[in-house]
């Protein structure tokens, strides 16, 4: 592929409408934030089904939504308001704020935690000369910036509230009535889908660093002394997960069971949630080996994490994480509890009082749609492709009849309603020659084309095109939906007839 994949997905993205900037009406609009047209938005629809499904489906979570401007006090209780803050450096010169730790780790080439002390950013900045990136003016001196955003409610704006740093913030307001009206027994999982806003002082690379945007994330409330009684841990003790240990730099496949007894992780519950997490990102289609679980270094941890393992994929910007996962442990229950003054404890089977700890699976739809985009783009005989999961395609199939006469349209358009019917997603293009079609279809990554030809007229037969092979194979009308279904779980299109061409 010539030029960079990064461009591409950007020129597709800008081209086909899957995202591009917010407002860009006006010249004035802020970076960081990005809208999602028609064909982004299914994909990233899609995204967000396919995780429901994995986590809050097959792992019995109870899945909530809530609010997403939250008042003060809950950021005073949850700690954001004094610990949420990135290092920052302004340039004396052209005044353009950078977040510091980045700055210098793109300078030499090395990772710095945000969480590395003031001084030694500022000893570093010195050391190294280093000097505005834009106009090579003097930076200033290193300052703590806190990434909240606020607003302000009430007619007066009398009340101050800011909007959520992170989506599980209402996760951790809901559990005591969870545990209340929907018999929560340990452990058991909370899980929601939303927004999520940062200050974020360089937003760049379009949908990975931006103000405003979505999480999904599961935190699993669990009693701490229980870590190691789990039901269905025979499911993935064997299944070998991809880490990359502290100071290493090789990435070692360590079976969940070893991941215990290396006493890499606190726990069988923290290695069983590991693994769903890579067995998800890998069925969604990314490949195996561009996944991989790092362990992050105490300096690098959120202030609330005592253990932290990044999910992170190998894109062409290099490594990105898609999946924060964090052992929180009772701080935040602990927390909102010492401030709201509302009793936050469970009592146990044997009747003890006890704040749950909590495992947190916190992954950025943006980021894992990118991802998605990143490693499934590639370069076929009619052009660039996405290689898309069926189940993560913005459509189902696409229908297309050969000409525009012979009663062609007219079986097409009802072939396509009779689908519709029956809830697949589909794509109607009736313009240009067939090999267009197929272009144009291919490039958003829908998997399957159907053609209505005039034999569709004589035998009540359509072509079925699979989009990576580009193979076809002629079937009957009546059985295309239960065929469609079927390729969507990973069928084959020769398991359904013989290939025409
Ligand atoms: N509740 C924990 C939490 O929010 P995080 O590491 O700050 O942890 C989790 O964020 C995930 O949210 C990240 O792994 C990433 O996928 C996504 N994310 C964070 N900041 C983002 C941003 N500015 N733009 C897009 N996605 C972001």
């Amino acid at each position: 592929m010539e030029g960079s994949k990064y461009d591409k997905i950007l020129e597709l993205a800008s081209r086909k409408s899957l995202f591009y900037p917010s407002a860009e009406i006006y010249p004035n609009a802020p970076a960081g934030f990005w809208d999602f047209g028609p064909i982004g938005q299914a994909i990233r629809r899609k995204v967000v089904d396919f995780w429901s499904h994995e986590f809050v489906n097959k792992e019995n979570m109870l899945e909530i939504h809530g609010s997403q401007i939250l008042p003060q006090s809950v950021f005073e209780g949850s700690g954001h308001l004094k610990s949420f803050a990135d290092p920052i450096v302004q340039c004396s010169k052209c005044k353009k704020f950078e977040r510091a730790d980045k700055l210098i780790s793109e300078i030499i080439g090395k990772n710095v935690p945000e969480s590395s002390p003031i001084d030694k950013l500022d000893d570093l900045i010195k050391e190294k000369k280093i000097k505005c990136q834009k106009c090579k003016g003097e930076l200033g001196n290193v300052s703590k910036f806190n990434m909240m955003v606020e607003s302000l409610v009430g007619k007066q704006g009398e009340l101050k509230t800011f909007l959520r740093p992170e989506a599980c913030q209402s996760i951790f307001l809901n559990f005591a009535r969870m545990v209340k009206t929907m018999r929560l027994k340990l452990p058991q999982g909370i899980a929601q889908v939303g927004g999520a806003f940062r200050n974020e002082i360089s937003p760049r690379q379009s949908i990975t660093r931006s103000v405003e945007f979505s999480q999904m994330e599961a935190e699993i409330f669990f009693d701490p002394k229980k870590i190691n009684e789990l039901k269905n841990w025979r499911e993935v003790k064997d299944y070998k997960l991809r880490i990359l240990k502290l100071q290493s730099k090789n990435i070692e496949e360590i079976k969940a069971e070893d991941l215990v007894k290396q006493k890499l992780v606190p726990g069988r519950l923290i290695a069983y949630y590991l693994a769903r997490t890579q067995q998800t990102w890998d069925k969604m289609g990314i490949p195996l080996e561009k996944l991989r679980f790092r362990e992050v270094d105490k300096d690098e941890r959120a202030f609330y994490s005592l253990a932290t393992f990044d999910f992170e994929v190998l894109t062409s910007l290099g490594w990105l994480e898609l999946i924060a996962n964090n052992y929180r442990t009772d701080y935040d229950l602990k927390n909102h509890m010492e401030h709201s003054g509302t009793d936050l404890q469970y009592s146990t089977e044997e009747s003890d009082k006890i704040i749950p700890h909590i495992w947190e699976i916190s992954a950025g739809v943006d980021r894992t749609m990118f991802a998605i985009l990143d490693t499934s783009m590639k370069e076929g005989k009619e052009g660039l492709y996405l290689s898309l999961n069926p189940k993560l395609a913005p459509f189902d199939c696409a229908i297309f009849p050969l000409v525009n006469k012979d009663d062609l349209p007219e079986l097409a358009e009802k072939i396509k309603k009779d689908l519709q019917e029956s809830w697949f997603e589909v794509f109607y293009d009736d313009s240009g020659s067939i090999g267009r079609r197929y272009a144009r279809s291919d490039e958003i990554g829908i998997p399957f084309n159907i053609t209505v030809d005039h034999d569709s007229i004589k035998s009540n037969t359509v072509t079925i095109r699979d989009r990576d092979s580009t193979k076809q194979i002629r079937v009957n009308i009546k059985e295309l939906k239960t065929i469609l279904s079927s390729l969507k779980e990973n069928k084959e299109l020769k398991d359904f007839g013989k290939y025409i061409n």
